[in-house]
């Protein structure tokens, strides 16, 4: 496995490849990562995966600060799991203006709603630094986890908008047996916390079913809502959305989603279901 560090090395390794799949990250790599490069490796090309923790997404410094860092840790991860290559770029190569006054991109109205609205700047940080990664890494194929819904609608826009010549695939959400999604943030979870956190998952789920069954939709959210609260969920948002444009609705629809963020404590969980 090949560890890129410069623009130069990047070039090299590119130049040799006809087709590659990139699959971008933060690090701190578990198995809902493992998927993604499972995913990757199916395109039958090298696949490539970046790790770059990305200042201009973090809308708090705290939080920037304590993202775990786990690079060597990571790179041993990815040798086990068969990837060519590592592009770890260093904040200067990506952000050559720096990252305080640097060049951002508004997707539009689908980044400003739910982790928008509740993170400022966020999904401009995401767009911006994955448009980086692919003007950089020029890959055929990128593969992104649904577990970020919002966040893989964002970047399907950016894609399409600037007519970037990348194909996007997602992989469906990684869990424990218990139906807690995989995260990083899953780590900082008090005892208490991991035994309640499995909760959302179960009431995404009966949600779904009830919207399935033709419930009215304003109750069933209204209902998960509550049930959530009583356990101890500080919830943000739980919504049914149309699953490609993300507008809400209180209306049952042909292709629609649930998406919910929900704070333990001082860790916030992601998390979405189709119905
Ligand atoms: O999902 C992530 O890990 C990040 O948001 C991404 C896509 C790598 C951009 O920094």
């Amino acid at each position: 496995m090949q560890i890129l560090t410069s623009r130069s090395q990047l070039k090299a390794w590119r130049d040799e490849h006809r087709q590659i799949v990139l699959v971008p990250t933060m690090g701190n790599l578990h198995a809902g990562h493992a998927a993604l490069i499972e995913h990757a490796k199916s395109k039958q090309c090298p696949v490539v995966v970046s790790i770059f923790v990305n200042p201009t997404q973090f809308d708090d410094p705290d939080d920037l600060a304590r993202y775990p860092r786990t690079f060597d840790q990571d790179c041993d991860y990815l040798r086990s799991l068969g990837v060519d290559a590592v592009f770890a770029p260093d904040t200067d190569l990506l952000y050559p203006e720096g990252t305080e006054d640097s060049l951002r991109i508004d997707v539009g109205s689908i980044a400003h709603r739910f982790e928008g609205a509740i993170r400022p700047g966020h999904f401009s940080g995401v767009a911006s630094v994955v448009a980086r990664l692919f003007l950089l890494v020029k890959p055929d194929y990128a593969v992104f986890g649904e577990k970020d819904y919002q966040q893989c609608r964002v970047i399907e826009r950016l894609v399409q908008a600037l007519s970037l010549p990348v194909a996007l695939e997602y992989v469906e959400t990684v869990r424990e047996k218990s139906g807690l999604a995989l995260s990083s943030r899953n780590r900082f979870l008090s005892t208490k916390a991991r035994n309640t956190a499995p909760v959302l998952y179960q009431i995404l789920k009966r949600a779904a079913a009830q919207l399935r069954q033709q419930q009215p939709v304003e109750a069933v959210l209204a209902e998960s809502q509550q049930r959530l609260e009583q356990v101890g969920f500080d919830v943000d948002y739980f919504t049914y959305v149309d699953a490609d444009t993300l507008e809400p609705s209180h209306l049952p629809l042909a292709h629609g989603r649930i998406l919910a963020a929900a704070r333990l404590g001082s860790v916030r969980l992601l998390d979405n279901h189709p119905v």
